[in-house]
């Protein structure tokens, strides 16, 4: 007997099913998402990111910073990333709808940073820790980047941007030539602004903060 269409059928019965529980349905539930649209404030979430901000994603692709950060709030109860202060609230899908590639990560050899902007807003402060991570954090393990800023001569007036390191630091590090300042590159810049534009503190409808049992008076 040919048992040819019957195993043909099989395999491809067996295919399509996966195809449609992993593929089609997630095509469906996910990729219909759209921004939430807020009638009282009059304007929609998520924040669409900047053009600036945009690049700077490419930077942070480009430079690796995925390795050692995540960028996903877990729901409490399964970790502590809302008693770290990494967000107020879990992360959802329509947080990322403006991403072609997300970038979740899978290490947290530093700290999840889906909320950065909203926990660090100082543009100084990125610039300083991205330059040198103990100046900001002593001990971290963090690389410092310091091929994202020009050294370089000071012509006219001093950059507004320029880096406005610890005295004793540039001092003994070398960094104090008279005449002369660090500036961030504009790669730097985009990847500042992208750090600030991680936000994901909009309450959507399927994302409430977290709000931490009631203890009883009384109670052990
Ligand atoms: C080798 C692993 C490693 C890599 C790669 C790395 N980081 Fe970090 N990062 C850390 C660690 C560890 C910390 C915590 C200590 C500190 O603040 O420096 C940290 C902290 C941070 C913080 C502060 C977080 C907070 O909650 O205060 C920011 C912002 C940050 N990193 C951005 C970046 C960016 C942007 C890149 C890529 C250019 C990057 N990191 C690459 C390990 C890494």
């Amino acid at each position: 007997m040919n048992r040819g269409p019957l195993i043909f059928l099989g395999i491809f019965l067996a295919l399509a099913f996966s195809w449609t529980g992993i593929v089609l349905t997630n095509q469906i539930q996910y990729g219909s998402l759209t921004p939430y649209y807020d009638a009282n404030e009059g304007k929609a979430y998520p924040d669409k990111p900047s053009g600036l901000a945009e690049r700077g994603r490419l930077v942070y692709q480009d430079l690796g910073c995925l390795y050692c950060h995540s960028q996903q709030v877990r729901r409490p109860g399964f970790g502590g990333d809302t008693e770290r202060g990494w967000g107020d609230r879990q992360s959802v899908a329509r947080d990322y709808v403006y991403e072609k590639r997300v970038f979740l990560g899978t290490m947290r050899t530093g700290p999840d940073l889906r909320n950065i902007g909203a926990r660090q807003p100082s543009v100084d402060w990125h610039f300083l820790h991205l330059f040198d991570p103990q100046l900001t954090s002593p001990g971290s393990i963090m690389a410092p980047f310091r091929f994202l800023f020009e050294y370089r001569q000071v012509i006219g007036e001093r950059s507004p941007k320029a880096l406005k390191l610890p005295v004793d630091y540039a001092r003994s590090h070398g960094w104090d030539r008279s005449g002369y300042e660090l500036v961030p590159t504009p790669r730097a810049e985009g990847l500042v602004a992208y750090l600030l534009s991680l936000k994901d503190t909009y309450e959507f409808p399927e994302a409430k903060p977290y709000v931490p049992p009631k203890q009883e008076v009384g109670s052990k």
